[in-house]
């Protein structure tokens, strides 16, 4: 069932254009986290009860698992537990959603009340919380959930930290899941996305520079 999420990365409508080493790649890293979920039962569970009570959310968290393994690839710090921690922690970024009341959990940001909102901006500490009750997670797991929503501008949330205090994998998935965003609801090809992606000021403002770079050059030598 699980196994299903990955139907969207595959699509190629979010993938044409990636430099085609890059597609491969990241289909491997993710279709690996998959089978180390196999012998991970309580993080199994929460995968499956997010797919169950949210799928459009289930297949974002898949699609930026896979933009975050994309771009931590082309991150030259990185190493290959790295791009297999941040691929992981993006899986499970937005599990907190699930301890949202029933009402706010399909509503936009942007139709939501004050208190609605306030209580949206926990889903990271939520999702933190619940991730910390599994066996074998790792501080590195914990932090990328909660710090998903931290952006460089210090404009984010929970906590609105600035740049150099964010966890760096967070910048990545924070990155990958707004990337990620921009792909499901601009329905063009994604270079074209891309395009409309880094010409939006706010995006250039709220994301680290280097991850900026890394999805820029995910695409390099593909323009036509
Ligand atoms: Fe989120």
């Amino acid at each position: 069932m699980v196994k299903n999420l990955t139907v969207k990365f595959v699509e190629e409508a979010y993938t044409i254009g990636l430099q085609p080493h890059l597609i491969k790649e990241g289909k491997k890293i993710c279709e690996n986290q998959y089978q180390v979920l196999q012998s991970r039962p309580d993080f199994l569970k929460l995968l499956i009860d997010f797919q169950n009570t949210l799928p459009d959310a289930a297949s974002h968290q898949a699609l930026t698992s896979f933009f975050a393994a994309v771009i931590t690839s082309n991150v030259e710090w990185a190493s290959k537990r790295t791009v297999e921690l941040v691929t992981f922690g993006a899986l499970f970024h937005d599990i907190g959603k699930l301890k949202l009341p029933h009402e706010i959990r399909n509503l936009k940001t942007e139709d939501m009340t004050k208190e609605q909102l306030k209580l949206y901006k926990q889903h990271p500490l939520f999702g933190m919380e619940m991730l910390s009750r599994c066996s074998g997670i790792t501080e590195p797991i914990l932090q990328i959930v909660y710090q998903h929503h931290e952006y460089v501008n210090g404009e984010g949330f929970p906590n609105g930290l600035k740049s150099n205090r964010i966890y760096p994998l967070a910048q990545i998935v924070a990155l990958a899941d707004e990337f990620a965003k921009f792909l499901e609801t601009h329905k063009e090809p994604p270079i074209k996305v891309l395009e409309h992606f880094v010409m939006n000021r706010n995006n250039i403002l709220r994301f680290d520079p280097t991850a900026v770079k890394s999805l820029l050059l995910s695409f390099q030598n593909r323009r036509k």
